[in-house]
């Protein structure tokens, strides 16, 4: 297969980061751009960036320039946005118009009835929205987003579950400070401490969730009928979300029924960013941890455990790379595996 060519808008920053980690080695994909904003543009990457997060600098890219967040700037075919959500609101939609497939992190358009909200093994099908967005938009590119970073294992997690009748959810998680960005959150404020409020992701939780496990009819997307409700909260953990699951089913399954659900969900995507294990199940009662399982099957795996009568779980995914960075890869693997790049 020929190599498309990528770029990075908000290269700089904690999912920036992972982007450039998730790219650098990659068999489809040739990173081509780097962009930030002003105060980066120019500089080489290895001076612009916090390079903090992440482990080793790959290869040659700490010596490429950073380059201003504008469409003649950046050549590439696809670009995944790594942008604050007001700044992608702009220029986002200047990319897609200038005939570049915008793979998107950001919330801004997450909503919009013609934009596919994906995670591959999920809603595989609601890429048939790209088409509605071009006869809506007149766009040559496209915009296609990945969700929140703590719905993404809340909804791996419930897919092998819909097949038991999912009446209503409710989930209280516990998210890594690496999820507020790498100026997110002061020192002082979450060390020894537990913030019981992450604004706006409640209601992120609660809309994604229902659109991702929705139903596309041909033109749009039928939100799932389920209630979703959320309490969030913010820890003093590097990596990795950690969310406890209350779920009521209609069929009343076992938790070992449960449990099989998990072993056996198997999408078989075949892209090469897919994990060979979707779901880890963890047996020990004190796992899944951040720190113990976040690495899994290269930050892509989603692990569960505590499968209790109720149904209740606990479910643990990294956030920055299988919530964030790899969840915009593996959309762009499947856009590709499916002839629509
Ligand atoms: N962190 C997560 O776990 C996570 C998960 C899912 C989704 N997201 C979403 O992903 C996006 C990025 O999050 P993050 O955590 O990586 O944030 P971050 O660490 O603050 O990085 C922000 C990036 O955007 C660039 N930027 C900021 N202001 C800009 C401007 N005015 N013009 C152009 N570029 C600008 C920054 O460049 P400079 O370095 O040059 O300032 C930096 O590269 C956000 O929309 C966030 O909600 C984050």
């Amino acid at each position: 297969m020929e190599t498309l060519k990528v770029g990075v808008l908000g290269a700089t920053g904690a999912v920036g980061q992972r982007f450039i980690e998730a790219l650098a080695e990659h068999p489809w994909f040739e990173l081509s751009s780097l962009a930030a904003s002003e105060r980066s543009a120019g500089k080489t990457y290895a001076i612009a960036a916090n390079w903090r997060l992440a482990s080793a600098l790959p290869g040659e890219i700490g010596s490429q320039v950073v380059v201003p967040i504008k469409p003649e700037e950046v050549d590439a075919d696809i670009v995944f946005s790594a942008l604050p959500a007001d700044i992608a609101r702009d220029v986002e939609p200047a990319f897609a118009r200038a005939g570049v497939m915008v793979a998107s992190n950001a919330s801004a358009f997450r909503q919009e009835p013609d934009v596919p909200l994906m995670i591959p093994e999920v809603n595989a099908d609601h890429l048939g929205l790209l088409e509605v967005q071009r006869d809506s938009r007149k766009w040559d590119g496209a915009i296609v987003t990945n969700p929140n970073c703590s719905v993404i294992m809340l909804a791996v997690s419930l897919k092998p579950l819909v097949q038991f009748g999912i009446k209503d959810v409710k989930v209280a998680t516990m998210q890594a400070v690496s999820g507020a960005g790498y100026d997110g959150i002061s020192s002082m404020a979450i060390l020894d401490n537990v913030i019981p409020h992450i604004g706006g992701e409640e209601e992120k939780v609660e809309r994604e969730a229902q659109k991702l496990l929705g139903t596309f009819d041909g033109s749009s997307i039928v939100d799932a009928s389920f209630e979703v409700s959320a309490s969030c909260h913010r820890v003093p953990v590097l990596d990795g979300h950690t969310e406890a699951v209350w779920i009521t089913l209609a069929d009343n399954p076992t938790p070992e029924d449960v449990r099989d659900a998990f072993l056996n969900f198997d999408p078989g995507l075949d892209l090469p960013t897919e994990p060979d294990q979707v779901i880890i199940v963890h047996d020990d009662p004190d796992r899944p941890q951040p720190r113990l399982d976040r690495d899994r099957g290269d930050g892509m795996s989603v692990s569960v455990g505590r499968i209790r009568e109720g149904i209740r779980y606990i479910t643990m995914g990294h956030n920055t790379v299988r919530g964030a960075a790899g969840a915009s890869v593996l959309n762009a693997e499947l856009m590709l595996s499916r002839g629509l790049l």
